[in-house]
């Protein structure tokens, strides 16, 4: 067994897990986190996306191992009880999810943009979404909750700021 301490959502946690497990695996079935999404379970489509240190990253694709010591950021992380982070509220208004699979994936790698790049371009959106696959919404309304949260996103740091 591997034993993997990180911090997830702020939260420092351990498991004991086999060797081969993905750090999906280990969200899912240690931690009982079960936003991040097993889809094609090769890196292709981007429901299992994370934050790790800062960087979006395929969970599927990583081994628990590897995330020993790192931070890691799931959707779980982002609302409080009382409010949906910016991205999933515009995300919500602008009505850019159908089935919803894939959302989790897809907020996470827009949070990784936002967080690096306060004000993208619809081609950097498109960009930073290339590794999410949606079957069912297509992107134009995923990009513009996109631009509105980083609207909304600036001007609160502006507020803050003053
Ligand atoms: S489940 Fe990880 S990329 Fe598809
Ligand atoms: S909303 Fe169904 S896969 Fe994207």
């Amino acid at each position: 067994m591997t034993d993997v301490t990180l911090k997830i959502n702020g939260e420092t946690r351990s498991a004991a897990v086999p060797p081969e497990t993905t750090l999906l695996k280990m969200l899912r079935e240690s931690f009982s986190l079960t936003g991040a999404k097993l889809g094609c379970d090769v890196g292709d489509c981007g429901a299992c996306t994370v934050i790790v240190d800062g960087l979006p990253v395929n969970s599927c694709l990583m081994l628990a191992g590897q995330a020993d010591g790192r931070e890691v950021l799931t959707i779980e992380g982002l609302a409080t009880p009382d409010h949906l982070h910016p991205i999933q509220k515009t995300f919500e208004d602008c009505a850019s999810l159908q089935c919803g699979f894939c959302g989790p994936g897809v907020i996470m790698s827009s949070k990784a943009l936002l967080d690096a790049n306060p004000n993208p371009s619809v081609a950097e959106i498109r960009d930073a979404l290339a590794g999410n696959l949606c079957r069912c919404t297509g992107y134009t309304k995923m990009i513009e909750a996109v631009q509105q949260a980083a609207q909304v996103m600036r001007s609160a740091k502006s507020k803050r700021a003053a």
